[in-house]
């Protein structure tokens, strides 16, 4: 694999760094992604059927218990060496009074498991549930669930605290984006297809600040001649060497 010298000096010069991922990051840890053309979770399954507003309301049974399979998948995965990178990451930039934002796509809390702190989730997460009744979210850390879908003190049915389709993003999350995008002169996008908005223009807004771009992706992107430097292949590979590289960690 080829580190280049100036992509080194780059991020050792960098004063605020935001990290986008997306669920390739997690792929290595066995969780499987959403686009992948025969593993990926919408080529088995339709997300009409199980991520909307809609299909929750027509049979919230189904999709409860779907959700609770990917919230079985994801107790059982341990953070890979993608997941503990960006942790070190984190920590040796803080040491270096740099900034450091994680904006993830993901749902598994993976990053955080690895030690990461400064996460924003962005498609919000598996582990908190909230009731479609009094509003009050739950964190759900059991599994799996005993009843579909599980129910609150009220008696109203709780739905996965997810963002779905048709759906607006966290008010909260979308703003400490905003600002991270605002701040920020390194900008990574590791392990997302990049298509979904608005996590898609993310790097749009980071070049027309001025930061420098990379992406460290499987497959190429629509972002991938976009960037400064893209980098083919495996997250879980390439960003132990790279920090490796930097950090000497
Ligand atoms: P996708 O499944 O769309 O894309 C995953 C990307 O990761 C693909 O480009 C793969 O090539 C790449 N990839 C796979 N394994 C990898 C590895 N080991 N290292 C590096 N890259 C790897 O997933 P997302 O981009 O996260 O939203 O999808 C974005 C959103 O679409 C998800 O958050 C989800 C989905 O619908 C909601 O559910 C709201």
């Amino acid at each position: 694999m080829v580190i280049r010298d100036d992509l080194v000096d780059a991020l050792q010069a960098a004063r605020a760094v935001v990290v986008l991922t997306g669920a390739g990051v997690s792929a290595e840890s066995g969780i499987p992604t959403f686009r992948d053309a025969r593993e990926g979770l919408w080529a088995k399954y339709d997300p009409l059927e199980l991520a909307t507003p809609e299909a929750f309301d027509r049979d919230p049974e189904t999709v409860a218990r779907w959700y609770d399979w990917r919230r079985e998948k994801c107790a059982a995965a341990k953070p890979n060496p993608a997941h503990r990178a960006l942790a070190g990451l984190e920590k040796q930039l803080a040491a270096r009074e740099r900034g450091f934002t994680l904006l993830t796509q993901n749902v598994d809390r993976l990053h955080q498991a690895a030690g990461s702190e400064n996460v924003v989730e962005l498609h919000g997460t598996l582990w908190v549930w909230r009731c479609t009744r009094c509003g009050v979210e739950h964190e759900e850390r059991d599994v799996p669930f005993r009843e579909y879908p599980p129910r609150c003190a009220c008696g109203g049915a709780r739905r996965p605290g997810v963002v779905w389709f048709g759906e607006l993003l966290p008010e909260q999350a979308l703003q400490q984006a905003h600002d991270a995008l605002e701040a920020c002169d390194f900008f990574f996008s590791i392990g997302t297809s990049a298509v979904v908005e608005p996590a898609a223009s993310f790097i749009h807004a980071a070049r027309r600040r001025g930061a420098k771009t990379v992406e460290i992706n499987r497959d190429p992107t629509p972002i991938s001649n976009a960037v400064d430097w893209s980098m083919p292949g495996k997250a879980g590979e390439i960003l132990p060497a790279l920090c490796k590289r930097t950090f000497a960690i």
